[in-house]
C-alpha cells in the first residue's frame, strides 16, 4: 500500500511493533530442548493478547502462528514435535494484521554455542538488511536495494538466494510491488514513491542460491544447494527523509 494519512501510518506503527515485539521475545524465549511448536504457542499467545491475527494463518491456511524454519530449512517452515538443539540455526518469521494493516518481520537466531562463521553468518544478514535498507527512500529506484545487498554479499563471499523476493505489504500479506528483488537485477526499473509500504528481506547464505520443496510439504523450503542460510526482514515505509522502519521492537 502507499500511505497517504496520519490514520493509515498509525495503523502500521502499531501492528508494526506488535510483530516485532513478539518476534523479539520468541527469539528471546528460544533454548534447546523446546520444540518449535512450543515457540510458535508463545508467539500466537503474544499476537493475540494484543489483539493481532497471524497473517500466514488467515491468509494461506499455513498450520501455524509463526513460520519457523531450522537449519536446512529455508522458509515457510511448520512448527511443530521438533527440538531446538545447542548449534541450531532457527529463523522465526512473524507476520500478523490488526485493524486492517498487515506487517511482516524475521531473523534468524543461532542456539549457543555456535560456529563462528555462523556468528558471522547472523551478523552480516542483519548487515545486508540493513545495506538494502539504506537505499530506500521516496522516488529512489528499486532496483537499488537488490544492487546494495548484491555488493555486499559478494564483497563478503556470500550466496543470495535468488527466488525468495520482498514485496509489498500493508493492507494484505503480499501484495503490490511483487517480487522485490534482493540481488543485483537488471530488469528492475520501478521507483519508491513516496508513502510505499513493502518488505526488505535478503536470505544470505554460504551456498545456496535458490529455494525449493521437498517431498510432500507443500509449505517447507529448503536451500539448494543445501548450506547454513540467514534471513533477516523489516518492513519499511519509503519517505522523503529515507527509510522509516516499521518493525523495530517497543
Ligand atoms: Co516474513
Ligand atoms: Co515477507
Amino acid at each position: 500500500m502507499t500511505v497517504t494519512n496520519d490514520e493509515e501510518l498509525q495503523g502500521l506503527r502499531e501492528i508494526g511493533r506488535i510483530v516485532a515485539d513478539t518476534l523479539a521475545a520468541m527469539g528471546k524465549a528460544l533454548e534447546p530442548g523446546m520444540t518449535t511448536a512450543e515457540l510458535d504457542a508463545i508467539g500466537r499467545a503474544l499476537l493475540e493478547r494484543a489483539g493481532a491475527c497471524s497473517a500466514p494463518e488467515s491468509a494461506y491456511g499455513f498450520p501455524g502462528a509463526t513460520c519457523i524454519s531450522v537449519n536446512e530449512e529455508v522458509a515457510h517452515g511448520i512448527p511443530g514435535s521438533r527440538r531446538i538443539a545447542a548449534g541450531d540455526l532457527v529463523n522465526i518469521d512473524v507476520s500478523a494484521e490488526k485493524g486492517g494493516y498487515f506487517s511482516d518481520t524475521g531473523a534468524s537466531f543461532a542456539v549457543p554455542p555456535v560456529a563462528r562463521r555462523t556468528e558471522r553468518l547472523c551478523r552480516d544478514g542483519r548487515r545486508a538488511l540493513w545495506a538494502g535498507l539504506g537505499q530506500v527512500g521516496a522516488g529512489k529506484p528499486l532496483a537499488g536495494i537488490g544492487a546494495a545487498i548484491g555488493r555486499f554479499a559478494q564483497k563478503n563471499g556470500y550466496t543470495l538466494v535468488r527466488n525468495l523476493a520482498s514485496h509489498g505489504v500493508g493492507r494484505s500479506l503480499h501484495e503490490e510491488p511483487t517480487e522485490l528483488a534482493t540481488w543485483h537485477d537488471r530488469s528492475e526499473r520501478r521507483t519508491m514513491e513516496a508513502g510505499l509500504v513493502f518488505t526488505v528481506e535478503p536470505f544470505l547464505s554460504l551456498g545456496a542460491e535458490w529455494a525449493e520443496h521437498e517431498g510432500d510439504d507443500r509449505w517447507t523450503l529448503y536451500g539448494e544447494p543445501r548450506a547454513p542460510t540467514v534471513q533477516y526482514e523489516h518492513t519499511v515505509v519509503a519517505t522523503r527523509n529515507g527509510p522509516l522502519v516499521l518493525t523495530l521492537p517497543g
